[in-house]
């Protein structure tokens, strides 16, 4: 069974071949940073300008590198939401209208559970449930309970911005560039996690909820009274120790709230297992503090590889497989749905092939 994945949700064009909802046979990327880094984030209309450039291309890549033709192709699954609309629509029209001249199945794929199902693509061994899964991306920051294989409870979400977005606008703010998540894992490697003294986000209803707009507005504050000046292009950041600090201090805040969370939320409801993916789920120090939670809770602990937590579509093509595994095909009216929600409503489009 050979699945084409196709993700266009944000700022990545990509298409995926994969067999048996496991074996990578290619995962083509065409970034577009350098053409939203001058404006230090992603601008919607650019994006799917770009998207329509790259994604004939990266499809005929995905092909060619998987070296197979698309009459081999069993199904297209594609990511229908949440995301940007615009964005969206190129991948959904693309899929869709490779599908219909195929007369194969098309699969409308939510982007967190591809985030969640790139961990399955390399996980060598069944995950035990119920699995307490974080994403963690640019867009999103939420708690999926997983009783069994591919159900999802969401027990908790941001209540403002997500994790990766707290990074992106904090390198922003420090004229670090775009996107700012590997810029300052790489720079808070190399500072000190204690220099400034920044809250750790704590919602105290009980819920599994997380907040980081309150880290953001304290970092702007640390920059402001110590005077720490924006980088100034051409020079490099690690001669600026105040800025290797703040890097430390704020990624030390920000993993430090997951873990907490997620520690708690395995613990009350008695996880076997913990999965964190999506972009952030590439950051360094949340990968050894959440193996360190691991070994303390005596849980296995599973992340895709860091080139499968950012945004790809082997993750897309993985979680079309098990759709396409229940029969769960989309119609030809299928529509982006930019606010989809995993765990809430995820039952609310399938419907039934022909
Ligand atoms: O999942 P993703 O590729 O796209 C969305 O679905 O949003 O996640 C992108 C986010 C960006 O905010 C980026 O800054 C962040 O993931 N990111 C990281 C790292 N690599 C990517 N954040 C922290 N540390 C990283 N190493
Ligand atoms: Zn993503």
């Amino acid at each position: 069974m050979l699945i084409l994945g196709i993700e266009s949700s944000c700022d990545e064009t990509s298409a995926a071949v994969v067999e048996d909802g496991r074996r990578i046979l290619s995962n083509r990327i065409a970034s577009q940073i350098a053409v939203h880094r001058p404006y230090g984030g992603v601008v919607p209309e650019l994006a799917s300008r770009q998207h329509l450039v790259h994604i004939g291309p990266t499809v005929a890549g995905a092909l060619q590198e998987a070296g197979v033709g698309l009459e081999q192709i069993d199904a297209v699954a594609v990511t229908q939401g949440p995301g940007l609309v615009g964005s969206l629509l190129v991948g959904l029209c693309y899929g869709k209208a490779l599908a219909y001249a195929r007369g194969i199945p098309l699969l409308a794929v939510d982007h967190l559970e591809a985030h969640i199902r790139a961990a399955y693509l390399e996980c060598p061994e069944p995950m035990a449930h119920p699995v307490m899964s974080l994403v963690v991306s640019g867009g999103h920051t939420s708690l999926f309970l997983m009783k069994e294989d591919s159900h999802y409870e969401l027990i908790g979400k941001t209540r403002d911005d997500a994790a990766g977005e707290a990074y992106d606008k904090v390198a922003k703010r420090l004229g670090l560039g775009y996107p700012g998540g590997p810029i300052l894992d790489r720079l808070a490697q190399q500072g000190n996690p204690e220099a400034f003294r920044l809250p750790i986000a704590k919602i105290s209803d009980g819920s599994a909820d997380f907040s980081f707009s309150g880290l953001k507005t304290a970092v702007l504050r640390v920059i402001q009274s110590n005077n720490i000046r924006p980088m100034v292009a051409g020079k490099d950041p690690e001669e600026r120790p105040d800025i290797l600090d703040l890097a430390a201090s704020f990624q030390n805040a920000v993993v430090e709230a997951l873990v907490r969370r997620t520690e708690q939320a395995v613990r009350k409801h008695r996880a076997r297992a913990v999965l964190v993916s999506g972009g952030v789920a590439a950051n360094s120090s949340l990968r050894s503090r959440f193996e360190a939670l691991g070994r303390k809770l005596e849980v296995p602990v599973w992340f895709p590889s860091v080139a499968l937590s950012t945004d790809n579509a082997a993750m897309v093509a993985a979680a079309g497989y098990l759709k396409h595994s229940r029969k769960e095909f989309a119609g030809w009216d299928l529509n982006a749905d930019v606010e989809l929600r995993l765990g809430e409503n995820s039952r609310r489009r399938s419907r039934k092939y022909r």
